[in-house]
């Protein structure tokens, strides 16, 4: 099939770069022109496994075209994937500017190839988070470019992939969600994804705008729960990671996702969760569950650097390693990544950081210019008064803890992600703090 999509990021450049591995004629566009010579030299401007070996694949093997024209993409394909970003804005609700520049550019090449008389019909995908709604407004901004309606449809087919493992998510996702007014231009996205062959489901387009805020928001509650759980596991002297297993054995409950830590943090959750308690509120509901689910993740890492602070007395003058910044492992993003917050608390309180991450610390950098970065995970311990693991890179479980203790000025260790055995951190000398017990 012949399919364009605008925008990419994330879920722009896995979809074009995993719909062009299937056989598909793809265009991928993006109005940054830095990012349109990288791509077209085979080098993805995101860091994900495995994104750069198809990029390059595709390229190379014609099914894969980078440009920098709507125009060009929309008069080639017959499929029109919309996955620009949709930030919050100031007020929390999503900015939906480049969602709507690019429906207006789509409307416009459309109508600009009605008026040549190209015999056509496209379908216009959503892939962006989008409030509920926003289907209808893609519709009507085409409509406004003088567009007959026989000649488009709007579908809604929101992305299910996490970072850090995006191409296995988009290859064999859960399922498919098609949001559709009409059955015909559903159809045609099924056709796109049956080689797939995973199940796919078919609703309307405001059902399907929902389901994606509610499933980020149903994920981002089972992660407060299992982290308010954390604080009653610390005073009364349980296990968390047992209640997890244990709840987690229920098929009802699942196990996924109640991994106690430090909170939710990215790109997704953060933006979604409260693009859901707005969309509440301009339906007239107020969605105090989730407000009460986004309080718990606010509080779960400062409570976390509250017991650090007492336990060494405070940070000043106190050296703090932090080991991994990146928001979780596999991804340099580090969109609402806790390690931020903790560099603001050390950095307020007058304390030193040392940091160490695999890929992620060039951003950090950018930020946080005079923090001291390390080449090695182990160079993080010297001298330090404490270190903390923030994100559990798996280089980081098996590390040799004497080794890492060794040259601490106090053997502290704070475990943000109980990546480490209670047993294990002891014998090699530290004095050990998790969260939930
Ligand atoms: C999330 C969803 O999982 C995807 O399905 C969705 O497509 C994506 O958002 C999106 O909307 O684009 P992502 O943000 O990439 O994916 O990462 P997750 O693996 O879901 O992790 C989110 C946060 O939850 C991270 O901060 C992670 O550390 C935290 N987490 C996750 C926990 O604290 N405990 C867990 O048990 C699981």
């Amino acid at each position: 099939m012949k399919v364009a999509v605008i925008g990419t990021g994330y879920v722009g450049l896995v979809t074009g770069v995993v719909l062009a591995d299937l056989g598909n004629d793809v265009i991928c566009v993006d109005n940054n022109v830095e990012k349109v010579a990288k791509l077209r030299a085979g080098i993805p401007p995101i860091y994900e496994p495995g994104i750069e070996e198809i990029l390059k694949r595709t390229l190379s093997d014609g099914f894969l075209t980078i440009s920098d024209s709507i125009a060009f993409a929309v008069e080639a394909s017959e499929v029109i994937f919309i996955a620009v970003g949709t930030p919050s804005a100031d007020d929390g609700t999503p900015d939906l500017t480049a969602v709507r520049g690019v429906a207006t550019a789509i409307g416009k090449s459309i109508a600009d190839l009605a008026r040549r008389g190209t015999d056509l019909h496209k379908v216009i995908v959503n892939k962006s988070t989008v409030p509920v709604g926003s289907g209808e407004l893609v519709e009507q901004i085409v409509l406004n470019q003088g567009v007959d309606p026989s000649l488009f449809d709007v579908v809604s087919n929101p992305e299910f992939l996490r970072e850090g493992s995006a191409i296995r998510d988009t290859m064999q996702p859960d399922r498919i969600l098609i949001g559709a007014k009409r059955r015909e231009a559903a159809v045609k996205l099924v056709d796109l994804y049956a080689t797939l062959e995973r199940p796919i489901l078919i609703t309307d387009l405001n059902s399907a705008e929902l389901i994606k805020y509610a499933s980020n928001s149903f994920l981002a509650m089972k992660i407060s729960f299992i982290n308010a759980i954390s604080r009653i596991c610390e005073e009364c002297g349980a296990n968390v990671s047992d209640v997890a297993k244990g709840m987690g054995a229920d098929a009802r409950i699942g196990s996924q996702f109640l991994q106690a830590g430090l909170g939710w943090g990215g790109s997704c959750f953060p933006k979604d969760v409260t693009g859901l308690i707005k969309t509440a509120e301009q339906f007239g509901y107020d969605f105090s569950l989730i407000k009460e689910v986004v309080a718990i993740n606010d509080d779960q890492t400062l409570h976390f650097m509250r017991r650090l602070e007492a336990k060494i007395g405070g940070f000043k003058g106190r050296r703090i390693g932090l080991m991994g910044l990146a928001f979780k492992p596999n991804t340099d993003d580090i969109r609402d990544a806790k390690s931020l917050i903790m560099i603001e608390q050390i950095l307020a309180g007058g304390g030193v950081i040392c940091a160490f991450d695999p890929i992620a610390s060039e951003h950090v950098k950018v930020l946080y210019p005079d923090i001291e970065y390390t080449h090695s995970v182990y160079d993080v311990s010297k001298d330090a008064d404490a270190i903390v693991l923030v994100t559990e890179w798996n280089e980081f479980r098996q590390l040799d803890l004497k080794r890492l203790a060794e040259p601490m000025k106090t053997k502290i260790l704070f475990d943000g992600r109980r990546a480490y055995t209670r047993a294990n951190a002891e014998r090699a000398g530290f004095e050990y703090f998790t969260i939930g017990g």
